[in-house]
């Protein structure tokens, strides 16, 4: 089972993936980066050797259908909507036949209903007296622009920042138009894969789909 941008969320049973800077250091100059940390010149880290370090972006080196399920929180909003798009296909490649992958992400559902609330609530209260629910607005805003659509230049940009806003209806049809089936959003550590909770850690917009058997088909 993959855990793909596992990031600190690392259980025993699952080969855990991530491709940050730290992770590359701490697993392939791990002696190094455990000096660095005692000196504390380095955070410290849960990476080390024991996390598979692959960049998401490129093809994963794994066969076809050997993987018995992917689980993927909080990753797939990092990656512009084409680069998604192939790794979702690589994940159905990867599967084997019945494997399932779930993707957790942020869902803009959420994040606009909630810029609406804060204006709606803003609008009702007396001009005079809007100052704490400017305030709220702001950080609301701001949240958007430090966390969502902010690029930051060189190093930081990798994989740190946002570059694409789910909702339910992207993700389903994200899903199908891979090839997978019985696609639906599912509650939070509600799952076909057995012991989710071992690595869901955020209750967002999840969504499951299965790859089909196609073995008994006759073309
Ligand atoms: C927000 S964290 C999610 C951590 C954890 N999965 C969770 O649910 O809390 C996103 C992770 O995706 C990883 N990531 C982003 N871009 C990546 C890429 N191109 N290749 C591999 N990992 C990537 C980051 O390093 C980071 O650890």
């Amino acid at each position: 089972m993959l855990n793909l941008g596992c990031g600190p969320v690392q259980p025993r049973g699952w080969v855990n993936v991530d491709g940050s800077h730290r992770a590359w250091f701490a697993a392939k100059l791990a002696p190094i980066d455990r000096l660095l940390t005692a000196l504390g010149i380095f955070p410290k880290t849960e990476f080390g050797p024991h996390v598979r370090v692959l960049d998401l972006r490129k093809p994963l080196p794994f066969a076809d259908g050997t993987v018995a399920a992917i689980y993927s929180g909080e990753a797939w909003e990092h990656f512009e909507p084409q680069v998604a798009r192939r790794l979702t296909q690589e994940c159905y490649r990867v599967l084997a036949p019945g494997g399932v992958l779930r993707v957790c992400v942020p869902d803009g559902v959420q994040f606009f209903s909630r810029y609406l609330d804060l204006i709606e609530k803003a609008n009702q209260t007396p001009r005079g007296s809007r100052a704490q629910s400017v305030a709220e607005i702001r950080r609301h805003v701001q949240l958007y622009f430090n966390d969502i659509c902010t690029r930051r230049p060189g190093l930081g940009s990798m994989g740190h920042f946002h570059k694409w806003q789910y909702d339910e209806p992207q993700l389903l049809a994200l899903f199908e138009e891979c090839g997978f089936l019985d696609v639906e959003r599912m509650p939070f550590r509600d799952s076909r894969i057995p012991n989710i909770a071992d690595v869901e850690r955020s209750d967002f917009l999840i969504v499951e789909g299965v790859k089909p058997d196609l073995g008994g088909e006759v073309a």
